[in-house]
């Protein structure tokens, strides 16, 4: 069968990116307009200016993702667009302008979960994908989530109780005055510290919380900012100290679960996933479970188009397309109002 174009447009958060990409989960082009130096400024995304950025941005994307490609429109065999989770103002822009396309251009258009699309960010450039049930686990600015995957259901197992690991790695930068965003930041200051001069608290270890998979990274937070307050600190080796327990438990967890279900491979996505500690880790556990490891390639960590496209693979073959009319983020309205 000839190959199908998915085009896949991304901007829940402060990337607008827009990939193609092939059935074979090839990536024709990729085009990404990063916020990062912008929202630096402020230590962290002002959601204000990210969908005024994205509006600036998403259409020039669309013609630049479209010509490096070497396609037309007339390729394209559908639009996939970022609907849920995200921040709502930069979503909508992206949404917005995959529904102008789909309108326009007459194309079937497919709503993505920004989660999914972390998941198969994982699969782009493989030849292959996993077989079902796989243990996935989504780690980026906004989530720390173990999710298994099987072949019509997808069941959250366990997610973070307070911040997520890169909002962590974020926070615990900024505190240090270290720079944004703070999870290459950190990674690159821990390489050079000794993790063991530092005694940060496992606080899941004896907790009630032991035998659940739940993650918390606020105590490790504030035993952080406690050295970081007493001053005159060895800044690599806390950074080491710090990583060391923040990957320690996501361990741990995901040790949980493989430990209750047989999994055929283990899928390790989002902007942590890029983390030296975290990848090194991730193939420890596929060696010890002998398990099959996706990682996504460190380009496709970040948000980006493709992951967007790829995810919308599945329905677009198996034709679920969303209606024109669906929503951005699920709408929670007032009862009796119709
Ligand atoms: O997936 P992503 O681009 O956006 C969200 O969906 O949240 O993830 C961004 C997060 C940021 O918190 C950033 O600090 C973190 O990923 N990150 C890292 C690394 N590279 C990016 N965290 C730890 N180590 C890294 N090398
Ligand atoms: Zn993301």
């Amino acid at each position: 069968m000839a190959d199908k174009y998915i085009l896949g447009i991304e901007s829940s958060c402060d990337d607008t990116s827009v990939a193609l990409v092939s059935s074979g989960f090839h990536v024709l082009s990729v085009k990404t307009v990063s916020q990062t130096s912008v929202h630096r400024l402020f230590g962290g995304v002002i959601p204000e200016i990210a969908s005024r950025n994205h509006l600036a941005w998403v259409i020039p994307a669309i013609d630049a993702a479209l010509k490096e490609s070497g396609k037309t429109r007339d390729d394209i065999s559908a639009i996939a667009v970022t609907n849920y989770p995200g921040l709502i103002g930069s979503l909508l822009v992206g949404v917005c302008a995959a529904k102008g396309l789909a309108a326009g251009w007459k194309k079937p258009i497919i709503a993505v979960n920004h989660l999914n699309a972390h998941i198969a960010s994982a699969f782009l450039e493989r030849e292959k994908r996993p077989e079902f049930p796989y243990l996935s686990l989504v780690v980026s600015g906004g989530h720390t989530s173990l999710i298994e995957i099987s072949e019509d259901e997808r069941t959250v197992l366990g997610e973070t109780m307070d911040d997520a690991a890169g909002e962590a790695y974020d926070k615990i930068a900024k505190m240090a005055d270290l720079g944004y965003p703070g999870g290459p930041i950190i990674d690159k200051i821990a390489a050079k510290g000794d993790a063991s001069k530092y005694k940060l608290p496992y606080l899941l270890k004896n907790n009630k919380y032991a035998d659940d998979i739940v993650f918390s990274f606020s105590g490790i937070k504030s035993a952080v900012k406690r050295f970081l307050d007493d001053g005159n600190v060895d800044m690599p080796s806390l950074m080491a100290s710090f990583q060391n327990r923040i990957v320690e438990l996501i361990e741990r967890k995901v040790k949980l679960a493989l430990s209750r279900k047989k999994y055929t491979a283990f899928v390790v996505a989002g902007g942590v996933s890029a983390n030296s500690a975290v990848r090194k880790m991730a193939e420890n556990i596929a060696a010890k479970y002998n398990i099959e490891l996706y990682l996504p390639e460190l380009k496709y960590c970040q948000d980006n188009g493709a992951m967007v496209a790829a995810a919308a693979m599945d329905d677009f073959f198996n034709g679920r397309f969303s209606s024109l009319d669906f929503d951005v983020a699920p709408t929670v309205r007032p009862k009796n109002h119709s």
